[in-house]
């Protein structure tokens, strides 16, 4: 009996490790593939990945730079998340047509709406170029060694063969141990088809984000135009939809617990393999800093909105986005604490130094360790000052980022002259509407007050401006706000009318434009310069010592670092225990969104429509015993530009859409662990009764390929 439990212990912990990582789609075959076939799967890596037929990557394309979306039908519909896709639903939205709140559906495809600048972006094939990107670079500095490599790989971008309508890209994985080229095909006519209210698509919105259980219908639907040779073509009226080489087939037949899964898309960045002394950083300056400026932004935008409903257009995408990375980043707080993810560092930094004492390495990584810990002390001040920088004056401060705009207006200037000046200036003003149609100065000047507070009292010392020192927040910004030509498209407009000398003068004069510019001052000159080389020395050591963790632990299952590439990562559907005498359970149902109702709330109101189809249980065949099923999870690894993500089955059809992750598992960005790291899908049953039995789009049902219970495939 204690040797069968051992036994099954043993089997567990195996099985366990064989999830997490983030793999390189056509290199699967191998590890990967006999790791999936163990969890379940019961397609081939081939089928993934295929360079002479078609494949499942064929039908992943990355969503508008930023997330990730699935072909699904064979006239180029396309599935991704609703917060991808919102943008989108804003732009076509005004009080009048107000997409947001009531959703929209092009019941016809004359209906559907073209999206300016929008694109998606398919792989065609992956090829490794490591050794050609390294040519010439083995005995150059550091500096040196950076730029032949930058040279190399523009030289390879622009040389290796691809046709005409498509794009080479290098990328780097293993912090530069491997280089890997893309050929990729971008779409740019791309129109919005189909998204349901923001009740249904961000229900729970801020409150509900990041947690499980959760009841969000996180999905949009758009469409791939291209000419008609199918190839990738500007908007034009006579475009056709797109035939893909392949579409997903959409399972309805059922998911249990423990059934493999996996994931496909474009996942941004993870930092799996920094030291302690690196996490440690984080968890204690870098990750509470940034959580502190978000805070005051979001109260004061969130109290507006509240009570103005034309503030709630204006600000809803760039809040939400804002309060997104924050709420993550208090998660990853709290996992990399729980997990005691810097201790684990530490026992494996010993491993580490043994091994390279042991094989006789400590010329070539003796000291990498020590090295990361001098870095990491030196960087520590540089790296707050730029916290600061990237949530007040970047991200929070919008009076203060249009500020800044215009102090690079005037460094151009000063090192390019009048003529340079002048494109920046009618680029500026020609992309300035858009900025401030959603800029609102009350808002605004709150923000700046509570920010520059913080700032005045937080940046480190010894950078601080003078004339940030002992401020009154409320008085500077009250004058900011007054006096200041920053604070609407018509004054900034005039403001930059003139000759280069006048406009520069006018600037100077400018209140807000001088506290940007102390602030940037103290930023440009006396941190970043500082901070880069700092950091190209972290960087250094980063490369080597993944290096070496590839070569001395060569049974150890090492993923590259997310890069926005194409990756694939599998695991099975699974609860998981958060907390002492918690257990979550991995699927949600409509039943849990009438449980969170509260009518009229912000976050909470339900629409009558889909009441009412609760209430006669009309779920047509997506329904499971009486119950629609929502959302599920499960042990997939993934990150921020997942969102939209196909989720599939053991046969590769595609079960759900992957929207985010529970927050006591958002340090997987950092440290994953099987035990309490869970991607957060919607149930593609869910998004199909939405379709069709809420919005009654039979129009988008008829195109799509559906595997049901009864007929088996
Ligand atoms: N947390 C998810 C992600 O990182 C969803 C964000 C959008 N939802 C929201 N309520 N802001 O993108
Ligand atoms: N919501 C995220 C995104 O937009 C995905 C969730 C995550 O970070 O895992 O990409």
């Amino acid at each position: 009996m204690r040797l069968l439990k051992l036994l099954l212990l043993f089997v567990f912990v195996q099985v366990s490790a064989q999830q997490g990582g983030m793999w390189i789609p056509s290199l699967l075959k191998g590890m990967n593939e006999s790791e999936m076939k163990n969890l379940g799967m019961k397609i081939t890596a081939e089928q993934i990945y295929s360079i002479n037929k078609s494949s499942l990557k064929d039908a992943v394309p990355q969503f508008n730079g930023g997330c990730t979306s699935e072909v699904i039908s064979d006239k180029g519909l396309i599935l991704t998340n609703h917060h991808c896709g919102f943008d989108a639903i804003q732009n076509h939205s005004s009080v009048e047509h107000d997409y947001i709140t009531d959703g929209f559906w092009a019941y016809k495809m004359e209906d559907e709406l073209l999206n300016k600048g929008m694109v998606v972006s398919f792989v065609v094939r992956i090829d490794d170029v490591t050794t050609k990107v390294l040519e010439g670079t083995a005995s150059l500095t550091e500096a040196d060694k950076q730029k032949k490599i930058q040279e190399n790989i523009a030289n390879l971008t622009r040389t290796s063969p691809k046709e005409s309508w498509q794009d080479n890209m290098i990328k780097t994985f293993y912090n530069g141990n491997q280089y890997l080229l893309f050929v990729t095909e971008t779409f740019k006519d791309i129109r919005l088809v189909g998204a349901p209210p923001s009740s249904i698509g961000k229900f729970g919105d801020v409150t509900d984000n990041w947690v499980w259980p959760r009841h969000t219908g996180d999905f949009s639907l758009f469409r791939i135009y291209a000419d008609k040779d199918n190839r990738p073509a500007e908007y034009a009226a006579d475009n056709v939809p797109y035939k893909p080489k392949y579409y997903f087939p959409i399972s309805i037949k059922g998911l249990k617990e423990n059934d493999f899964t996996m994931v496909m898309g474009y996942p941004g960045t993870t930092q799996e393999y920094l030291p302690a002394v690196a996490v440690e950083q984080i968890l204690t300056i870098i990750d509470p800093t940034k959580i502190e400026l978000r805070d005051v932004t979001l109260k004061v935008q969130d109290g507006f909105m509240r009570k103005d409903n034309a503030i709630k257009i204006q600000y809803a995408a760039k809040n939400a986005t804002i309060a997104n990375a924050w709420k993550k980043w208090k998660g990853e707080i709290k996992g990399l604490k729980k997990a005691n993810a810097v201790g684990a560092k530490q026992q494996f930094e010993k491993q580490f130094q043994e091994k390279v004492n042991a094989t006789g390495k400590q010329a070539e990584y003796g000291t990498l360790l020590a090295d990361f810990e001098k870095n990491y002390a030196e960087i520590k001040d540089y790296a707050l000052a730029k916290a600061f920088w990237d949530e007040t004056v970047i991200r929070n401060g919008e009076l203060l980022s249009a500020g800044y705009k215009l102090y690079q207006l005037e460094q151009l200037y000063n090192t390019k002259g009048e003529q340079a000046f002048n494109d920046r200036r009618n680029t500026l003003i020609n992309g300035w509407d858009e900025f401030y149609k959603d800029f609102n100065a009350a808002v605004d000047q709150k923000v700046f007050e509570q920010l520059i507070d913080i700032y005045s009292k937080k940046y480190p010392k010894q950078f601080l401006p003078a004339s940030m020192e002992n401020i009154n927040p409320e008085v500077l910004s009250n004058e900011v706000f007054t006096k200041s030509q920053l604070v609407s498209f018509d004054k900034v407009k005039a403001i930059l009318l003139g000759d280069a000398k006048t406009v520069i003068e006018k600037l100077n004069n400018d209140k807000g434009y001088q506290v940007t510019k102390a602030m940037a001052d103290a930023h440009l000159k006396n941190v970043a310069p500082k901070y880069d080389e700092i950091n190209l020395k972290i960087t250094a050591t980063q490369r080597t010592y993944m290096k070496a963790i590839l070569e001395l632990f060569p049974k150890n299952r090492i993923f590259p670092d997310a890069n926005s590439t194409l990756r694939v990562t599998y695991g099975k559907i699974k609860g998981y225990k958060p907390n002492d005498a918690v257990i979550y359970e991995p699927f949600t149902y409509l039943d849990g969104v009438i449980e969170k109702y509260i009518p009229g709330d912000y976050e909470y109101d339900v629409s009558k429509k889909l009441i009412d189809l609760y209430n006669k249980k009309d779920y047509g065949v997506y329904g499971v015993n009486g119950r629609m099923p929502l959302d599920f999870i499960a042990t997939n690894h993934t990150t921020g530009g997942n969102s939209g993500s196909p989720a599939l089955d053991a046969n590769g059809n595609l079960i759900g859409l992957n929207f985010d992750r529970v927050w006591e598992g958002t340090m997987s960005d950092i440290y994953y662990s099987p035990e309490i790291c869970r991607n957060i899908m919607v149930d593609i049953r869910y998004v199909l009764f939405i379709v069709d039995k809420f919005a009654g789009a039979e129009n988008l049902i008829k195109e799509l390929k559906i595997i049901t219970p009864q007929k088996k495939k």
